[in-house]
């Protein structure tokens, strides 16, 4: 977490190397949500902010937001000064019973301590009918990321830490929640230029590149290097590269 206050004010521009438009999958957070008007969003893991504060422009739904991270909070309240920013964790959500119409984890849940205690969280604060929806990256999604084969270790630290969906359907299923589906939010194809990838991979954007080691990550960094010289191409051959992501979406049953 701590490496997220380091990297606050720098985090959206990481996001901008993954995605064409990482704003384009917001409609369909907000149908899978089913938000509306004056409804109470609350995003697990916000981080900057991004996504909260563009569902609540989109809808005119009230956004909490919590982090355990107030640099990145920081931002998230510049951004949107309506929004409820919070320091707190998943597992404990400073959040009384029933009061949340729509929860949203985006690509956090991977560094949760305790996802099922968090799952428990998220049913306790829902109202009736409440909706959730875990955005996060399947495992067989995982082996279609291009990094992956310049650092192999990537893949295994990330099939560790972050669950599959069947395994996150079946916690979700076992706390209570109902019509639990697993969708496609979003698909990306982007072409980026060797500059950008450079120095996405310098500065350790994609978040499991920290948790290498120096070894390790330096061994992928040359492997890439050497691609590129022994190619001779002008962009990074990404273009068909796709980004899926699963959703989690359940109906709180009542109690
Ligand atoms: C990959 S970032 C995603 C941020 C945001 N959801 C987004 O998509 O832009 C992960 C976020 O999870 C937060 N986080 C880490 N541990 C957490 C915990 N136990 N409870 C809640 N959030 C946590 C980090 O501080 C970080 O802001």
């Amino acid at each position: 977490m701590s490496s997220y206050n380091e990297l606050a004010e720098s985090y959206d521009e990481g996001r901008f190397w993954e995605y064409d438009d990482p704003a384009h999958r917001i409609p369909t957070l907000a149908h899978v949500l089913r938000l509306k008007e004056k409804d109470v969003l609350l995003d697990v893991g916000c981080g900057t902010g991004y996504y909260l504060d563009l569902l609540m422009q989109r809808t005119g739904c009230r956004g909490i937001g919590v982090d355990p991270s107030e640099p990145m909070l920081r931002i998230a309240r510049r951004r949107n000064s309506g929004l409820d920013a919070r320091v707190g964790f998943a597992e404990k959500l400073p959040v009384p019973n029933g009061v949340i119409d729509a929860l949203l984890c985006h690509h956090a849940a991977h560094h949760f301590a305790d996802v099922p205690q968090f799952l428990r969280e998220g049913n306790r604060v829902l109202a009736y009918g409440g909706r959730i929806a875990l955005i996060t990256v399947s495992h067989k999604q995982m082996q279609c990321h291009p990094l992956y084969q310049y650092f192999p270790e990537l893949l295994s630290i990330d099939v560790r830490r972050i669950p599959d969906v069947d395994v996150l359907s079946s916690w979700m299923s076992e706390i209570g929640f109902t019509q639990i589906e697993v969708q496609v939010v979003d698909r990306s194809s982007i072409q980026l230029s060797w500059d950008r990838v450079f120095d996405y991979i310098t500065r350790k954007f994609m978040s499991p590149m920290r948790l290498l080691t120096e070894a390790h990550f330096e061994a992928g960094r040359f492997a890439f290097e050497e691609r590129v010289r022994a190619s001779g191409l002008a962009a990074c051959p990404v273009e068909s590269y796709s980004i899926t992501n699963g959703v989690a979406e359940h109906l709180r049953s009542e109690s």
